[in-house]
């Protein structure tokens, strides 16, 4: 079959090298790609937003399946797009609808929908201007820490987490009346702040059935020991070690079936992948957010370890039929480490020369911002390549990701050394 991957970072360039081994697949194109997918896929130079184009492109070179990489155009209605045209309904689109989106896309809606099905979370209020002045209040008589979050999508930056209430007070205003994140913080969700380690949970669903795909820890602090500014993920470890049955079996009932059942009760029609993030406090799992989408740098982690042929999964979400499947995790661990230009994730230059990635034999170096000039790799984005390996221990597949992170190079370049070192030392 003919697959079109929609995105271009570290995730997509996962999917492409997951979906080149499956022998059900014919063609891969991705959009707009990167020079990672370049050399297993044709790219296609497509925005992401453009949804007349995609759909064109999807009809003139017959694509049978669309997989959906990144959360905007799940959020701006990819899939409701392709199921309204006749001429594209009968593609299977791998994300959810518009409605099923808005797991991410607002965190109000994620929150009630937590409530409505008794799924466990951080206890939370929601303010906008016309509950303004309720909502200093409620910042003012609140324990500290105060996580207040941006409703929609802001970049990854919509979630401030306030130390003093002048502090809490002053995002609040920011958010709300000075449009910080523009419409997406023109409604404010207050939570209280959970302590414990976190992981990321994967699930793929056809709306009716689950199947639960290896998890992930990330990294996302840009500094070591976990310091410094949030960043897109700087690296990912696969299986987490902390995670006993007993946890795991906590985390399906509680909050993965009541997850998939909501949806089902609320008639929200969603295929795709949902990406929880939880928080473990007391040996009890906490949803800190859900994705509808992959993780990225996770996928580059998560996708190595299943054993099966991911093609047959995908394909069949559209009839409804993932209970005919299954998706077997590898016993071995993978870790990824990112490499970041100089100044991420504030402002960084682009176009340096990146130098050894051919070298590299015992990792796949996922490419994330590159770009290539005439037959020469060069820097193109703040996150640049995720080194992965994959090995019988965690210690062994660490060593060789930093052995190569090490040998690859660039002006500039960072990484950090303690990507698992939690469970290593
Ligand atoms: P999000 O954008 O929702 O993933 O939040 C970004 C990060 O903020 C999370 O990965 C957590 O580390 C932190 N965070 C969000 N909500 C809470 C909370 N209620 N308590 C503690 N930390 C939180
Ligand atoms: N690594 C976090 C994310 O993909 O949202």
């Amino acid at each position: 079959m003919n697959i079109l991957i929609l995105g271009s970072g570290g995730r997509e360039h996962a999917f492409a090298w997951k979906i080149k081994q499956s022998p059900l697949c014919k063609n891969i194109f991705v959009a707009p790609g990167n020079p990672g997918t370049s050399q297993i896929a044709t790219n296609v130079s497509i925005a992401l937003n453009d949804f007349e184009e995609i759909g064109n492109f999807c009809v003139a070179q017959h694509i049978d399946m669309m997989i959906v990489g990144p959360e905007d155009p799940l959020v701006n209605g990819i899939y409701d797009y392709f199921i309204q045209k006749e001429k594209l309904n009968h593609i299977h689109i791998i994300g959810p609808s518009k409605q099923g989106a808005m797991l991410e896309g607002s965190k109000s809606f994620a929150k009630q929908f937590m409530q409505d099905f008794n799924i466990p979370t951080a206890s939370y209020r929601e303010f906008n201007n016309e509950t303004y002045d309720e909502g200093i209040q409620y910042i003012k008589q609140h324990t500290l820490p105060i996580v207040l979050k941006a409703d929609g999508l802001a970049a990854g930056k919509g979630v401030v987490i306030c130390n003093n209430i002048d502090e809490a007070l002053l995002n609040f205003e920011e958010m709300v009346q000075k449009n910080k994140f523009g419409k997406a913080s023109s409604t404010v969700v207050i939570e209280q702040f959970l302590e414990g380690i976190e992981s990321s949970f994967f699930v793929l669903t056809d709306g009716e059935h689950y199947c639960i795909l290896p998890e992930a820890k990330d990294y996302k602090r840009i500094g070591e020991g976990d310091k410094g500014l949030n960043t897109g993920g700087m690296g990912a470890i696969s299986p987490v070690p902390f995670l006993t049955n007993d946890y795991e079996q906590k985390i399906i009932q509680k909050i993965i079936e009541p997850t998939i059942s909501g949806l089902k009760q609320k008639n929200i029609d969603y295929k795709g992948f949902i990406f929880i993030g939880l928080i473990n406090v007391a040996n009890e799992p906490f949803v800190i957010e859900y994705n509808c989408r992959m993780g990225d740098p996770e996928t580059e982690v998560v996708f190595p370890r299943i054993e099966n042929d991911l093609v047959p999964l995908l394909y069949s979400l559209k009839s409804k039929q993932l209970d005919s499947h299954k998706c077997i995790h590898s016993a071995k661990h993978a870790s990824t480490v990112v490499l970041v230009s100089k100044g991420y994730p504030e402002e960084y230059e682009k176009g340096k020369r990146i130098l050894h990635v051919q070298d590299i034999k015992d990792s796949i170096v996922f490419h994330a911002g590159t770009k290539d000039l005439n037959g020469e790799l060069l820097t193109n984005g703040g996150r640049v390549l995720a080194i992965t390996s994959i090995e019988n221990n965690l210690k062994e597949a660490l060593d060789i990701s930093f052995k190569n992170a090490t040998q690859i190079d660039f002006e500039g370049k960072y990484f950090r050394k303690d990507i698992g070192w939690e469970f290593t030392t």
